[in-house]
């Protein structure tokens, strides 16, 4: 597959004794304790371990969704607690493609339309968006389902268009949780071939949750966690 990035580049990632606690009824969660972790601009890298992990957690707060209870997260070297909430959701929407464990679409809105929305928030003209969102929908395999509502495509479909509009704007980084769970094995091995290409032709930075072990095993790097903790790291 041959997708040209409209805005190569990368974005290394920094995190510093992050540590994310909960407090519900009283009960204090401890979702991650300490995490320090460096990625330099371009590693790919795969988050493995038991449910309830801190997976989810990690991915939250390096995409900036979230904040640590304690701790630092630097994109780029920027300490991202700084940014104001709305220099925060410009710099996720133009630098962040995310795909969630829950797809996140919205339902009112066509497969296409769904794709589009980073580009249009971004300003970018709508022709060049359209042209690219319909090239993404072709790499993804869903040509000719444009104009489908999410709730008119099978849930591994919602996902692949979940993750053409990740990868619309070709974001210095990727995070994404469990990308291929939803999907049969030929597709996944199709999706796994294009995130790990374009991740590669890019250099983009991407983190990677995943229960598949031989999925994990693709990606150059390996991080594995338990209880909020890394717990070891290795390259394959
Ligand atoms: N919003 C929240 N409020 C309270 N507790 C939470 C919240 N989000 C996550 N947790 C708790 O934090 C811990 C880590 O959750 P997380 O979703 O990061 O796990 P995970 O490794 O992604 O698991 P899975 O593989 O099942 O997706 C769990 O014990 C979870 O119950
Ligand atoms: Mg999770």
């Amino acid at each position: 597959m041959s997708l040209k990035s409209v805005q190569p580049g990368s974005l290394g990632v920094a995190l510093r004794n992050v540590h994310k606690t909960y407090i519900i009824e009283s009960q204090k969660i401890e979702a991650l304790r300490g995490i320090n972790l460096a990625l330099p601009q371009g590693t790919a890298v795969s988050v493995t371990g038991k449910s309830g992990a801190g997976k989810s957690t990690l991915l939250q707060i390096i995409g900036t969704l979230d904040q640590p209870s304690m701790g630092k997260v630097l994109l780029n070297g920027s300490d991202v607690s700084t940014m104001s909430d709305s220099a925060a959701s410009t710099f996720r929407n133009c630098s962040i493609g995310f795909v969630f464990q829950m797809n996140n679409l919205l339902p009112e809105f066509s497969a296409l339309e769904n794709v589009m929305m980073p580009g249009l928030i971004a300003g970018t003209s709508r022709r060049v968006v359209k042209e690219r969102a319909v090239e993404m929908l072709a790499a993804v395999g869903l040509s000719g389902r444009e104009n489908h509502r999410p709730g008119e495509l099978s849930g591994g479909e919602q996902q692949r268009v979940a993750i053409a509009r990740a990868l619309l704007m070709s974001p210095p980084l990727i995070l994404a949780d469990e990308p291929t769970g939803n999907l049969d094995q030929k597709t996944s091995l199709a999706i796994q071939d294009l995130l790990l290409e374009l991740c590669h032709e890019n250099k983009m930075t991407m983190l990677l949750v995943t229960h598949d072990l031989e999925l994990a095993r693709r990606l150059p790097e390996q991080i594995v966690m338990e209880d909020g903790r890394i717990i070891d790291r290795g390259t394959s």
